[in-house]
């Protein structure tokens, strides 16, 4: 059985019905409302939302913890996000950035962090702090943390022992399933809900196809993720993204598999490595140490409850920026592909770089994807509703996917190492 519902479908509908490339807040919004009108029985009206004293009323608190540089850091573009008035349900009050304003104030992108927060500061007014112990929680508050994802486990404790309710933490949410595990726990415990950050469970192509594969019952879904690395950098690449490609790179796409197609370790019923488009290579890191990965990995799983579904990730698999696929099939032919960027968005997004080529090219590409997110989230906390917003991922989703992401990695390793 497909897992998805009709009102997550209503989002790719909205983004057909909307202009799908042109990036912004006014695309944003018009994507979300049909989603909200489907999917709760009496959402707030997003007019509602914007400015006037009601406004201010009806805006969840956002804390952002982990800021990291200015159009390098993800929590650094969330906070843009916001504070350009992206999200109408969300307004960040608070940043607190442990490092660039602590023991890396110095550095150089200490210096720089030190003049946007300053000019952040003036402008919206928002508090720029180095910790949590001078955050106060009033009234409905969020915490998006965005830390390294090591320091993310102790960040989580530290909102939820301050108060915090909500929590929007970014992918993939912990080093190790164990770690996840312990944090949905405490989180549980304390009646606190983490939506999770992972962009492609609310992206216009996945969601299209979502819908092909649902017209079709029997079909398979190939989901392609490629990555624009050249071999010669795979060895660095290894090495930075040490927890492997499946943790690293495949992990939007299992928590995809996750979301809407039941994988879990105990509902997989077999995995086939496609031997002849993948390569694990053993590779030494600049550091001079050996670290052992995928450069490319395809395989499919089937569920036990029927579902089949192909994945093909590679690390070199594109030349321009890199770029994500859904191809359904049915009897051994293509009935149905969406990709991303698409033609439109790669216009936008390259004249983008070209104007700012500083700033990380994937936040243009996700731009869309990232407000969706944020502003499905804080309306769920300002609503006071139970549960996770339609399409988001919860911590549950995320410790399924790390699940199989650990148990996929040396049964893979084993059939692909030559
Ligand atoms: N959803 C997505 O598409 C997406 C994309 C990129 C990253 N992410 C996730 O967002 C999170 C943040 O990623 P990022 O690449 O922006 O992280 P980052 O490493 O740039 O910064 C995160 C934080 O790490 C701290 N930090 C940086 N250097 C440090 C140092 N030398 N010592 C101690 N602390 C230091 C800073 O406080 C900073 O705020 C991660 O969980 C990542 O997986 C998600």
């Amino acid at each position: 059985m497909l897992l998805f519902t009709t009102a997550a479908l209503a989002l790719s509908a909205g983004r057909e019905r909307g202009h799908p490339t042109a990036l912004g807040r006014s695309r944003v919004l018009d994507q979300l409302q049909p989603l909200q009108l489907n999917a709760r029985p009496s959402p707030t009206p997003l007019g509602c939302l914007r400015g006037g004293a009601s406004a201010a009323a009806k805006q969840c608190d956002v804390i952002l913890i982990g800021c990291g540089v200015p159009k390098r850091g993800m929590g650094w573009y969330h906070a843009k996000q916001m504070l350009d008035g992206d999200v109408p349900s969300a307004q960040l009050t608070t940043i607190v950035e442990p490092w660039f304003l602590g023991q890396g104030a110095d550095s150089p992108p200490g210096k720089v962090f030190a003049e946007w927060a300053a000019e952040m500061e003036a402008k919206h007014g928002t508090k720029f702090t180095n910790s949590l112990k001078d955050v106060e929680i009033s009234g409905p508050t969020m915490a998006l943390i965005s830390g390294r994802t090591a320091d993310n486990p102790r960040l989580l404790k530290e909102v939820i022992d301050m108060g915090c309710k909500a929590v929007y933490l970014e992918k993939p949410g912990a080093p190790t399933v164990a770690e996840l595990e312990e944090m949905r726990a405490y989180a549980k415990e304390k009646g606190v809900s983490v939506f999770m950050g992972y962009n492609k469970n609310v992206t216009p192509y996945v969601r299209k196809a979502l819908e092909a594969a649902k017209a079709n019952p029997g079909s398979v879904t190939t989901y392609v993720h490629n990555n624009a690395y050249k071999e010669s950098e795979l060895p660095e690449c290894f090495e930075r993204n040490a927890e492997g490609m499946l943790k690293n790179m495949a992990i939007h796409e299992l928590a995809l598999l996750a979301t809407y197609w039941g994988v879990t370790v105990d509902n997989i019923k077999s995995v086939t490595p496609d031997t002849e488009f993948s390569s694990c290579q053993t590779l030494t890191g600049p550091s001079g140490k050996e670290f052992t990965d995928f450069s490319r990995v395809g395989f499919t799983i089937e569920t036990k409850d029927g579902n089949t579904i192909c994945l093909k990730i590679d690390r070199c698999g594109s030349d321009s920026g890199g770029n994500s696929v859904a191809i359904v099939s049915k009897d051994g032919k293509e009935i149905f592909r969406a990709e991303t960027p698409d033609e439109e968005l790669q216009q936008v997004v390259s004249a983008q770089s070209k104007a700012d080529p500083e700033m990380m090219p994937y936040f243009f590409l996700q731009h869309d994807d990232y407000i969706t997110l944020k502003q499905l989230s804080s309306q769920h906390v300002i609503e006071g509703r139970e549960g996770a917003p339609e399409g988001m991922a919860t911590i549950d989703i995320a410790v399924d996917a790390l699940k199989v992401a650990e148990y996929l990695t040396p049964l893979l390793q084993k059939a692909l190492l030559k």
